[in-house]
């Protein structure tokens, strides 16, 4: 990453505007707070974004579609909400084990708790922070 900065800030300076490709992709909001199909039971679930894009890849979550297959994350492809494909017409009775992945809660749990659960079980830190349990996500006030 340092790299790649340094070396567009010397592309910058010599060429004066920047080439395009020494900008990332748009990064999408900082924090969201997602919303499902029933989204006041519980809480909805609160995302800080920008803090998970400091520690993992957009290819840990993010995934476009072809033939109604799952294809990986290439840098700089259209981000799409995850409703967009994860809902009961697009992908109608797909599962990731015993979550359901015809739902923002499917699509959710099997992202997202999935980590936390695996990071909790490696990590005793992150296990004392409970980010394996519930308000973790769906803070309760
Ligand atoms: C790592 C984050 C995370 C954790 C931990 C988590 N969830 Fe979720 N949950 C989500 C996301 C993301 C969604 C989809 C967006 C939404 O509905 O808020 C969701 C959706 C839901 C929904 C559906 C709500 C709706 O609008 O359809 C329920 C019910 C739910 N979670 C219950 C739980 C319960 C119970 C636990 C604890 C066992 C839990 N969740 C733990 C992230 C999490
Ligand atoms: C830990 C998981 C995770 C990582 C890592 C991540 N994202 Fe996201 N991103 C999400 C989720 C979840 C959303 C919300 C999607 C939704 O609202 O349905 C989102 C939303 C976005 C959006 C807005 C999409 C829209 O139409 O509202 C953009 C743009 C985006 N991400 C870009 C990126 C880029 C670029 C990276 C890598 C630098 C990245 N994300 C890393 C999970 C992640
Ligand atoms: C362009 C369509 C599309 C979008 C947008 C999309 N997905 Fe998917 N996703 C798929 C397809 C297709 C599959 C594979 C379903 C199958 O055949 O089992 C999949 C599978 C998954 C799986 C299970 C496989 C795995 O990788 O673990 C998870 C979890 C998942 N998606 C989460 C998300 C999340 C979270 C978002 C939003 C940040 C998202 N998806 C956005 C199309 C999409
Ligand atoms: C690839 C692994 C991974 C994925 C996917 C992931 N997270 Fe996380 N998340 C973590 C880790 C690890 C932490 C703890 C970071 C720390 O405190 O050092 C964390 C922290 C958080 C926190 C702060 C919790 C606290 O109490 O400090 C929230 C909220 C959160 N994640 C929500 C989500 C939601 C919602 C999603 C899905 C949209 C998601 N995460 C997807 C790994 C992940």
């Amino acid at each position: 990453m340092l790299k790649k900065i340094i070396a567009c800030s010397v592309v910058t300076l010599f060429v004066f505007i920047g080439s395009a490709s020494c900008f990332a992709a748009d990064a999408g909001p900082a924090d969201i707070t997602m919303v499902g199909e029933k989204s006041a039971k519980p809480k909805p679930a609160q995302f800080p974004h920008k803090m998970h894009q400091d520690k993992f890849t957009c290819g840990d979550c993010h995934h476009g579609m072809a033939d109604g297959k799952q294809v990986p994350y290439v840098d700089g492809q259209e981000i799409q909400k995850c409703e967009t494909c994860h809902n009961a017409e697009v992908l109608p009775g797909k599962m990731a084990g015993k979550l359901k992945l015809d739902t923002i809660k499917g699509a959710g749990h099997a992202n997202c708790l999935e980590c936390h659960k695996k990071s909790a079980a490696e990590n005793p830190e992150l296990a004392a922070k409970k980010i394996d349990k519930c308000a973790a996500c769906h803070p309760k006030k």
